[in-house]
């Protein structure tokens, strides 16, 4: 009951649907690892790395960008109007039907 349906889209174009929890306090960049997609998230969630940058694809209300996650796409590479970082979306039940595609990988 708690899960919510997300597409992602991986650095080839495939898109799968994932069930996702919302009971776990997880981010998108930790579930993107758990389901052992290639995203790095480096930095482990600190909106240092932009590792874990992803393009938002569908039109899902987000919260806005806190000041730390506009700094840290300011100096990454990439960055779409649509990027946001994966490790400050917190999967919640308005996350339905997100659709979000993995950022080019940077070395
Ligand atoms: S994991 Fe480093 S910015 Fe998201």
């Amino acid at each position: 009951m708690d899960n919510i349906t997300i597409t992602i889209i991986d650095r080839n174009g495939v898109a799968q649907n994932y069930d996702a929890p919302t009971d776990m306090n997880m981010n998108l960049m930790e579930f993107c690892k758990a389901v052992e997609l290639p995203v790095k998230g480096e930095c482990g969630g600190m909106a240092m790395c932009a590792t874990c940058q992803v393009y938002i694809e569908s039109d899902t209300q987000l919260p806005e960008r806190s000041e730390s996650e506009l700094d840290m796409l300011d100096q990454a590479f990439f960055v779409k109007d649509n990027s946001r970082l994966g490790c400050q979306i917190h999967l919640n039940p308005s996350l339905e039907g997100l659709i979000v595609r993995i950022a080019p990988e940077i070395d």
